[in-house]
């Protein structure tokens, strides 16, 4: 009698296991949540997640850098917010073509992308994301947009565009490590915030969570896409572990993985879409990831820094009235902040005495 029991309750235990198993499965595939690829939208976004990486604050901050023309033209900016100690950067925007608040965040310097690509070799998921039991993340991605100057920044810009153009759309980006900065920012925005629109494209990011971390992402943020290129390195790590799907890094869906067939001067670039499991493995998966040069290239468009620009800051002392400096040097360029309403107040008050 009691070992039938027993057989009776390990039947029930194993059922519920392996249907919570499916049902994670079929939530991420679930085609009705994946988003369409816009290439014409994948093309404008990647200038300016090329854009962020530039060192002139000013020419930025005003949008007249070489890189603030083309596709990106009359963008403006609210604020940019540039994180010294840690060498990061981001800004945020209206875009009125789009229609849309633009979220852009810089990745990694070029000098230091060898060093940290082979540290993420080793990379374990080491930080338990708030609020989601079994959902785990890269702690280094994670913080360098939660535990930093950007997110109050962010958080702050966005609210003062909707003050002035309403509630309109929100479209997150970046390339590589700026790419895994941008997921985290678009789900605080939508879990933490309570933004219903909002967007995100990719170029070259690293895996940032586990299967249980993505299944919660992208109920939150199912708009989301991830571009690779050819044989671009940084999307093939922290590895993936097919044998293990639950104890690994994973990807979200959906990739869109851009290669070049043909030769000499008959080069095509296709765009594939990819399946809606985050690991399709006929995408960038099917070759080997090895290649910087890769990364540093998405649809003709040059990421990264600009020769000899890591880290530094050039700024026109005319920028500096724009300026918030916190104690540790980190600072945030603002159109219309408090700050320079502040400013300006006293100075038509100094004006009116003066009369
Ligand atoms: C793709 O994005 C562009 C730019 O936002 C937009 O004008 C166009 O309507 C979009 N296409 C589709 C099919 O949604
Ligand atoms: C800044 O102020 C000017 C003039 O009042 C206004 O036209 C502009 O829209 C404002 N921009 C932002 C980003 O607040
Ligand atoms: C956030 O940063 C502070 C100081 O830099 C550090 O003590 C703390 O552990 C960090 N928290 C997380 C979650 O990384």
């Amino acid at each position: 009698m009691a070992s039938k029991w027993w057989l009776t309750v390990a039947i029930l235990v194993s059922l519920f296991a392996f249907s919570n198993g499916r049902e994670l499965k079929i939530k991420i595939k679930h085609k009705d949540h994946l988003p369409v690829y816009n290439h014409t939208l994948a093309r404008i976004l990647v200038e300016y997640a090329s854009a962020v990486y530039l060192s002139d604050a000013t020419q930025l901050f005003t949008w007249t850098c070489e890189r603030c023309n083309d596709l990106t033209k009359g963008f403006e900016m609210i604020e940019l917010i540039i994180d010294v100690k840690r060498c990061l950067q981001a800004f945020v925007g209206v875009a009125k073509d789009l229609n849309a608040i633009v979220i852009a965040f810089r990745g990694t310097q070029e000098s230091s992308i060898q060093n940290w690509v082979a540290d993420l070799y080793w990379k374990q998921l080491d930080i338990n994301y708030p609020g989601m039991d079994n959902a785990m993340v890269h702690h280094g991605f994670y913080s360098a947009y939660h535990n930093t100057t950007l997110r109050p920044g962010i958080l702050d810009a966005v609210e003062r565009a909707k003050e002035l153009y309403g509630d309109i759309k929100i479209m997150v980006t970046g390339h590589s490590m700026g790419g895994a900065m941008a997921a985290f920012c678009a789900l605080d925005l939508v879990v933490n915030i309570g933004e219903k629109d909002v967007q995100v494209v990719t170029f070259g990011q690293p895996r940032i969570g586990n299967a249980a971390f993505v299944s919660y992402y992208s109920q939150f943020v199912p708009n989301t896409i991830r571009v690779t290129h050819e044989h671009d390195i940084v999307p093939h790590l922290p590895p993936y572990y097919h044998h293990f799907p639950q104890k690994t890094y994973h990807h979200f869906p959906r990739e869109v993985w851009l290669y070049n067939i043909g030769f000499g001067s008959l080069v095509y670039t296709i765009e594939k879409v990819c399946d809606g499991s985050g690991e399709d493995p006929t995408c960038s998966r099917s070759v080997v990831g090895n290649s910087i040069l890769d990364h540093l290239e998405y649809y003709g468009v040059q990421m990264g820094c600009e020769e000899g620009g890591a880290c530094k800051i050039i700024m026109d002392p005319s920028t500096a009235a724009y300026r918030t400096m916190d104690i540790e040097g980190n600072f945030v360029l603002s159109q219309n902040s408090s700050s320079n309403i502040l400013r300006s107040s006293s100075g038509s008050k100094d004006q009116a005495s003066s009369m």
